[in-house]
């Protein structure tokens, strides 16, 4: 077992069952090892099996896009009520139609009147919290727009894996000319644009985060540390290296050096 998920299991185990019980089991049977590439596959599996785990069929997906986790047929089949959200009229025009669609800033003071007090059971995010400003008011709004049993999961990039603290570093400017010049794909009439990021509480350490998740109203979280990252795919040295590096952060459990978090909340 990894440090991080004798962590991991030991923070449910204080948490006690049910919500936290269920994620825990959620991402053991689908075989949790900390790395990145579970949690880019195994988010969407993880937000189905969360969903029938506990019967949650209102979703809001926060900051969609153009590119929402489920397409209409798999919400019809999945017998799913899915709204998206987000900033950009642009990205969720993108968005294949047959969903109810918000347009809002997640972190705005109205945002809960206008995505819906009290009217989902589940929200949730990918990539989309590094770009939030003001974190903190986005997880209050969050909360405001769950049930009271309402669960949300949100999935971001954490620092201070080194891609995200030279993205933080480097103006705006010039990290888009050098992301888009390694990977074409982000230009902003990709398919995959790049959008300002601020890092705000972009951890995965408990330390940093709880507090912050207690304020917003969640009395329960578990979150859940990766490492690694395809960045340095094209650089051989350098990616053999850090991909090293990055192995012996998720033996010892080291946070600060994570990539990637889940962090799974209720109320
Ligand atoms: C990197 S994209 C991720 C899109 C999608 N979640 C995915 O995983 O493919 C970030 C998205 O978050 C949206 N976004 C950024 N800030 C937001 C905010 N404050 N409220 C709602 N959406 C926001 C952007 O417009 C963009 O569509």
């Amino acid at each position: 077992m990894t440090d991080a998920l004798h962590q991991f299991q030991t923070t449910c185990d204080q948490t006690g069952a049910s919500p936290t019980a269920d994620i825990r089991r959620i991402v053991a049977d689908l075989g949790y090892p900390a790395r990145w590439n579970w949690c880019w596959e195994n988010y969407k599996p993880t937000v189905i099996e969360l969903s029938r785990a506990r019967g949650l069929r209102r979703h809001l997906e926060i900051g969609a896009g153009r590119d929402p986790l489920f397409q209409p047929d798999e919400a019809t089949q999945l017998d799913l009520d899915i709204t998206l959200n987000d900033i950009s009229a642009h990205e969720l025009s993108l968005a294949p139609s047959g969903y109810g669609k918000v347009l809002c800033d997640i972190a705005a003071p109205d945002a809960p009147d206008i995505v819906g007090r009290g009217a989902y059971d589940l929200a949730y995010c990918r990539m989309v919290m590094e770009h939030v400003p003001d974190v903190a008011a986005m997880w209050r709004n969050i909360g405001e727009a769950l049930t009271p049993n309402g669960v949300a999961l949100a999935f971001f990039p954490t620092l201070y894996a080194l891609p995200y603290v030279m993205n933080r570093l480097i103006p705006e400017k010039l990290s888009r000319v050098l992301l888009e010049t390694v990977f074409p794909e982000r230009k902003p009439d990709g398919d995959d644009p790049k959008f300002p990021a601020h890092y705000d509480f972009c951890f995965s350490g408990e330390d940093r985060l709880m507090p912050m998740l207690r304020r917003a109203g969640f009395s329960n979280a578990v979150i859940l540390p990766f490492w690694g990252y395809s960045y340095f795919s094209k650089f051989p040295i350098l990616r053999d290296v850090d991909a090293a590096f990055n192995r012996l952060a998720e033996r010892r459990d080291w946070r600060a050096a994570s990539s990637f978090a889940y962090v799974v909340a209720t109320k």
